[in-house]
């Protein structure tokens, strides 16, 4: 699909995540002391919207159930049963504009 744009860099400060819809899509953006990571913002456990959650260093804590995803690549990290990953998505910061690559 190509890189799309999801907002400034301004939207999001460091140490927070946020919730773009980018072409009809619910994804999480968030920014780790200046770097900038994107994934579903949908928890594969029951569907939360995981930027609703908690982000503590890169951890991304389903405000639901408590399940935990690696903000930096989607992994599944800690829930009583296994879940699967959420998709990442690479993301590329030009001048102030924040663009994911779906
Ligand atoms: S919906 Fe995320 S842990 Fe249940």
């Amino acid at each position: 699909m190509g890189k799309i744009i999801a907002g400034k860099t301004s939207d999001i400060s460091p140490g927070k995540m946020i919730k773009f819809s980018i072409d009809g899509r619910d994804i999480l953006v968030a920014n780790i002391d200046g770097e900038y990571f994107a994934t579903d913002d949908s928890c594969t456990h029951s569907g939360s919207s995981l930027s609703e959650g908690k982000l503590d260093g890169c951890v991304i804590t389903c405000g639901w159930h408590a399940a935990e995803f690696d903000c930096k690549n989607g992994k599944f990290l800690k829930f009583p049963m296994k879940l699967r990953d959420v998709t990442s998505y690479k993301v590329v910061v030009e001048s102030e504009n924040v663009f994911v690559e779906l």
